[in-house]
């Protein structure tokens, strides 16, 4: 089973991803600035299934055979730039939303290149960036009794890279794998997330999406 990285896997979109890919059989690292802190977070986890969480650095992470990118958006280009030469010729799954608060909502910000993704792909022309998680709550990503039945819209301009991401997630509890197209549709998905969560802030609710019509 593959190896998966999570930089910036310690905050809660790192470690929902993390127990769920976990409990699909994947061996994952979380990774962190603080190795240590990582490693005491990954002890806290608990996942179902043939898988193992370890914590380690962001380095050990980036070694991995698949890193997901999974820090704030203003750290995520200086990250990535910091492992560039681990990360070349592999698939880098960006998870990362650019959104700011303004009052009771969450709204999109829009980085030079359109999105966080298309901003990783810059940064690391060497890597398959593929776009994925956008839109999934971290806390019922975490527990796994949660009920969450998610889809995931996954996009980028590789093929091959997207199929494989598809197939990583198809296996992860909870989750349906939905490719939606190429690095295009990135800015359309991540501002999607800021409708989403501030849905869930005006109606007190934990929806999530889930696309009516296809069949799975
Ligand atoms: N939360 C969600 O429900 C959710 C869902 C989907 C997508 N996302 C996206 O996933 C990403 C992470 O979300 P999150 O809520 O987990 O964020 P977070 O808790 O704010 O940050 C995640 C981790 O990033 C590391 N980090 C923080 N500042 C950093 C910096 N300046 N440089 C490098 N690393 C830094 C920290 O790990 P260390 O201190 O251990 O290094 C932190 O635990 C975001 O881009 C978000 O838009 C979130």
């Amino acid at each position: 089973m593959s190896s998966i990285g999570i930089l910036g896997g310690t905050g809660p979109a790192g470690r929902g991803v993390a127990i769920r890919l976990a409990s699909a059989g994947y061996h994952v690292v979380l990774g962190s600035r603080d190795g240590d802190r990582a490693a005491q977070v990954a002890e806290t986890l608990s996942p179902r299934g043939d898988g193992t969480i370890a914590g380690g650095s962001n380095e050990k992470a980036a070694s991995c055979d698949i890193v997901v990118v999974a820090t704030p958006w203003d750290s995520a280009v200086a990250t990535v730039k910091e492992f560039k030469s681990l990360l070349a010729n592999k698939i880098v799954i960006s998870m990362v939303n650019a959104l700011a608060k303004e009052g009771r909502e969450l709204v999109p910000l829009y980085p030079p290149r359109g999105s966080m993704a298309a901003q990783i792909a810059f940064a690391l022309p060497e890597s398959q960036v593929v776009g994925a998680f956008h839109h999934l709550p971290a806390n019922q990503m975490e527990n796994l009794d949660s009920g969450l039945e998610a889809d995931v819209v996954i996009f980028g301009d590789n093929d091959a890279a997207r199929t494989q991401v598809a197939e990583l997630v198809s296996a992860m509890p909870g989750l349906t794998a939905i490719v939606a197209g190429s690095m295009s549709l990135a800015s359309a998905v991540e501002a999607f997330t800021a409708v989403c969560i501030s849905i869930n802030i005006r109606h007190k609710a934990h929806s999530y999406v889930k696309l009516a019509g296809l069949a799975h």
